[in-house]
């Protein structure tokens, strides 16, 4: 079977590495992919976003089966046309993808189907919306409906600040039309984790867990960032988590999506927030996580690509996949600047002789290739990952990678994975 996956960032280079070890899979493209992907995977000049490029490629090359890593062409709509031109595809249809795609329709959802989420308010009004936030007060959290390239949610320190947010975002339009509409909601207090779960449209197969940092400073401290690092085994992730967040959660979003006539396919992300009263939904993402997804194709013993395919197919039922018990810990390499303005073309060195190191495997995010040099073209660069018995032994091998690597305009977290490693203390 010939495969492509869709896509250019890290967690599209760890699929691509772990489909391309499938003995199913005879030949696998990228588009557009990455220097790093290049390596397991032929990459093909086509945009994530250019649905038609896609589908026309698909048909004169004779792929067998998509995989598309981001949720933009999802929620445009890309495994829709591709399913209407008879090629398998990985993922949900637009319809579905709304669950991402609209943070109003996913509270809605949870509100009728008894999920356990932050209290919450929907607006298309500026001064209803501030009105809601002056009776509730602060802390309290502003989001924009749509997708903004994960920037949309401010959490409030105080009303003015959530007054501010409801401007920005409505009135002023900074996130153009994913602003058109706002969810004011409660503040939750508790550890995150990120609880991702294979879907056929009825029948869910749970992955292993996951958490990811999302800040940019060490201590989970500055900015919000698309992720800084990530860990696998998450301790806060017992068996009897899982039971609850499958009871509570995922479960019944299945079935509520089947009974709106719009039934789930794909990966489902469950953005988790586990409290003293048990896990809530933070929010739904319709696609893996990145980079958790990093962390979770070194710990599959199993075939990924078979599970894929029946999850396109409804055949989850009787699926099982198998995990290694060895923990896994990546970290991002960024440039400098990130994720304000940065730097592009500065060059990486020394990348072969870091992923010698035991159990290392390095994914591409943001690089380019140019001849034999490494170039970094993106904000976050590099996933540096490494298996160990231990979160704490996989912690130093991925450190022990990163220092071999010559890169004077990149800058990681230093911490990655301390929750976990204090524990296992
Ligand atoms: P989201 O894109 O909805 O997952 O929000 C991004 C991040 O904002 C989450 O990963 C949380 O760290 C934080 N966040 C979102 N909603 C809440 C909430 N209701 N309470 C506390 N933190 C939140
Ligand atoms: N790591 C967070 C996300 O993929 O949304």
């Amino acid at each position: 079977m010939k495969v492509l996956v869709v896509g250019s960032g890290g967690r599209e280079h760890s699929l691509c590495w772990a489909i391309a070890s499938s003995p199913l899979c005879d030949a696998l493209y990228c588009a557009p992919g990455n220097a790093g992907i290049a390596d397991d995977a032929t990459c093909v000049a086509i945009g994530a976003e250019d649905i038609e490029g896609i589908v026309g490629f698909c048909r004169d090359e004779g792929i067998g089966f998509v995989v598309v890593g981001p949720e933009m062409p999802l929620v445009a709509g890309l495994v829709d046309r591709l399913e209407d031109a008879g090629i398998a595809a990985f993922g949900p249809t637009a319809e579905a993808a709304a669950i991402e795609g609209s943070k109003g329709f996913t509270k809605d959802l949870c509100a009728m189907a008894g999920i356990p989420t932050a209290a919450y308010g929907r607006f298309t009004d500026a001064a209803a919306a501030k009105a809601y936030i002056r009776d509730h007060g602060a802390p309290i959290v502003v989001k924009a409906d749509g997708l903004a390239a994960g920037k949309g949610v401010i959490i409030a320190q105080d009303v003015a600040e959530a007054e501010a947010a409801i401007d920005d975002i409505l009135v002023e339009r900074r996130f153009g039309d994913a602003g058109r509409a706002v969810v004011v909601e409660e503040f939750l207090d508790g550890e995150e984790a990120s609880f991702l779960v294979l879907v056929d449209g009825v029948n869910a197969l749970a992955l292993a867990s996951a958490q990811d940092h999302k800040a940019l400073r060490e201590g989970d401290t500055g900015p919000n960032t698309g992720g800084m690092g990530a860990y696998s085994p998450a301790p806060i992730v017992t068996e009897a988590m899982v039971k609850q967040v499958m009871t509570r959660i995922i479960a019944p979003t299945i079935d509520a999506m089947a009974d709106a006539g719009t039934p789930y396919k794909g990966v489902l992300y469950a953005g988790l927030m586990i409290g003293n009263d048990g896990p809530k939904l933070l929010e739904f993402n319709v696609r893996f996580g990145d980079p958790e997804c990093q962390v979770l194709m070194p710990r599959l013993f199993s075939d990924f690509l078979p599970a894929l395919i029946a999850t396109r197919d409804g055949q989850l039922a009787s699926f099982d996949l198998r995990w290694r018990d060895d923990a896994a810990l990546t970290v991002v390499m960024a440039s400098k600047g990130y994720p304000g303005e940065y730097p592009k073309g500065t060059e990486i060195r020394n990348l072969d002789e870091a992923a010698k190191v035991e159990g290392v495997t390095i994914f591409h995010a943001g690089t380019r290739s140019e001849g034999a040099k490494v170039l970094a073209v993106g904000g976050r660069v590099l996933n540096v990952t490494a298996l160990g018995a231990t979160v704490a032994e996989a912690k130093a091998r991925a450190y022990e990678a990163i220092d071999l690597i010559d890169w004077p305009e990149g800058f990681c977290r230093r911490d990655i994975g301390w929750r976990a490693v204090e524990r296992e203390n």
